[in-house]
């Protein structure tokens, strides 16, 4: 009688080791799969915040002067944020990470956090300028691989970049086999809602380079060649 009620609670307790790790291994497989998952931008105490730049504002000039930095980041980034926590309160979104509402909502509240979604990747790509940037290991791999080479990639991103039309952003992509795919996406779409893993980006609205370049979109995304952090550019890949 001892024995079995022994080997009872010897089945009870391997069941739930099982249990355990069924839920650990589709936790894994869910966030494997599920790559948007793995970048969610959490709102803090129910509101989104202004994401801090990792440079000083004139860490990009000459290709991005300060002046421009400083209204790109400070003001417009700024009005999408005070927009966004003025529509969540009392929403289906509220406390939802960034990239949930950009999958699920529509007018106000997708522009506004396709937009933070958007700035937070875009700001966060960069690093002072250097001579003769270029990616590194498995991501100068995969660029190779789907575009011949680094140099007719950057031709054919920034094709993507000067053809959009009106106000949006060129992207580079991953999609669920690991392929890159250059998207444009206009206004503030952004590649998640084509089921793509976001990777790099240019943003050719206006206020992103008219102060420093005027109309010139081209020669200001040629210069971004220089600034891209390929090093979080290939953490993303990863
Ligand atoms: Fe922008």
């Amino acid at each position: 009688m001892r024995k079995d009620r022994k080997n009872y609670w010897h089945l009870l307790l391997f069941l739930e080791l099982i249990e355990i790790l069924t839920k650990f291994a589709d936790i894994n497989v869910n966030l494997k799969n599920n790559t948007v998952m793995k970048k969610q931008t959490m709102p803090v105490d129910g509101k989104f915040e202004l994401m801090a730049l990792p440079y000083a504002p004139d860490a990009l000039a000459p290709v991005i002067s300060a002046d421009t930095i400083g209204f790109h980041h400070g003001k417009h980034l700024l009005a999408y944020v005070n927009n966004l926590n003025a529509l969540l309160p009392e929403s289906e979104f509220e406390g939802k990470a960034l990239e949930e509402i950009v999958l699920k909502a529509e007018g106000g509240m997708l522009n506004n956090a396709g937009q933070i979604l958007n700035h937070n990747l875009y700001f966060a790509q960069f690093m002072a300028p250097k001579a003769d940037n270029a990616p590194t290991g498995r991501l100068a791999q995969a660029i190779d691989e789907a575009f011949g080479s680094f140099e007719a990639f950057k031709e054919a991103f920034a094709k993507a970049g000067a053809t959009l039309f009106g106000s949006g952003w060129a992207w580079l992509s991953a999609d669920a086999d690991g392929k890159l795919v250059i998207t444009q996406e206009p206004n503030a779409a952004n590649p998640v809602q084509r089921g793509l893993d976001p990777l790099m980006t240019m943003d050719v609205w206006e206020h992103a380079y008219y102060l420093d370049y005027q109309n010139r979109r081209p020669d200001h995304l040629a210069a971004l060649w220089n600034i891209i952090d390929w090093d979080v550019v290939a953490s993303r890949y990863e």
